[in-house]
């Protein structure tokens, strides 16, 4: 069905992947000591879009090292967790094991996920940081249709679009610049990483590639799947400071300084049925 496969810009960015995730394991970010002791690490965004997930299969695309796809398991569902980068797999293992959390991790290219799973799934959800990486999304969106069950449910909750036209600038003054196009040609766009947006350091960790698709690309490629649109929000705060002078209100959620705040788009989430 798909055949984007693990060209070399994939490559490279499982590569980094991998380096990222033993940064990531051990930073404050994910704070996988708080996790341990029994933090979720779900926002009210994907909780009260998914409900109640108690005896629901779910199938969690992009799952980095898993602290998302377990918080869903220790609220009831029967999860199994995808991503392409073979140290974050094995390090979502070893939590599920040292937690005694039941849970299944696969390593796989999200395009290549059909011939190395076979069975459906009433929720297939991924989130924070996703489309970005994939250059593709009719393919994507073919894929999450291909593993939903009848009346199956698709939640998607990312960052902006719209945001990232803005390229580096500093919040509060953002809304005044636009550095990129919102509407990217196929190219992907390289960046050469020190650190990651979880830790930051000087240490070279590898090339990135990534695709800025509009939203209307994304959209279209959920309902050209065959999926019903159910909703779409867009919110004024985001996961993590986004843009350099973002502060973090009481809630948790990153805001643009000043007059920044409220002005564009930081979020977006989208559920869809089969
Ligand atoms: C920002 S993280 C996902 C965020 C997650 N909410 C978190 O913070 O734990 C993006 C994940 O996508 C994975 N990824 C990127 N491209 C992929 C692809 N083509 N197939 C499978 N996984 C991919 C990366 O390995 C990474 O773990």
């Amino acid at each position: 069905m798909v055949g984007v496969g693990m060209d070399r810009y994939l490559q490279a960015n499982a590569r980094l992947w991998d380096n990222w995730t033993m940064l990531h394991a051990t930073s404050d970010y994910y704070d996988v000591a708080g996790f341990k002791a029994g933090k979720s690490t779900l926002t009210p965004i994907e909780l009260d879009g998914l409900g109640d997930v108690s005896g629901k299969s779910l199938l969690h695309l992009q799952c980095h090292f898993g602290l998302d796809t377990l918080s869903w398991a220790r609220r009831g569902a029967r999860v199994t967790g995808v991503d392409f980068s073979g140290r974050a797999i094995e390090q979502a293992r070893s939590l599920a094991a040292e937690l005694r959390i039941a849970a299944r991790f696969i390593q796989s290219n999200v395009y290549d996920l059909p011939a190395a799973l076979h069975e459906a799934f009433d929720i297939v959800f991924t989130s924070y940081g996703v489309l970005s990486w994939l250059p593709d999304l009719h393919r994507w969106a073919e894929v999450v249709a291909h593993f939903l069950a009848p009346a199956g449910i698709f939640f998607i909750v990312d960052h902006h679009p719209f945001a990232s036209i803005f390229g580096s600038a500093d919040g509060g003054e953002l809304w005044r610049r636009v550095a990129v196009p919102y509407f990217p040609g196929p190219q992907p766009e390289v960046t050469e990483s020190y650190g990651s947006y979880a830790v930051s350091s000087d240490e070279r960790q590898g090339i990135e590639y990534n695709w800025r698709h509009p939203l209307s690309e994304i959209i279209n490629a959920v309902l050209a799947a065959g999926l019903h649109l159910e909703s779409l929000h867009e919110y004024p705060y985001s996961d993590f400071p986004v843009k350099p002078g973002m502060e973090c209100g009481e809630d948790g959620w990153w805001r643009l300084p000043g007059k920044g705040d409220g002005m564009i788009p930081l979020l977006f989430s989208l559920k869809a049925t089969k």
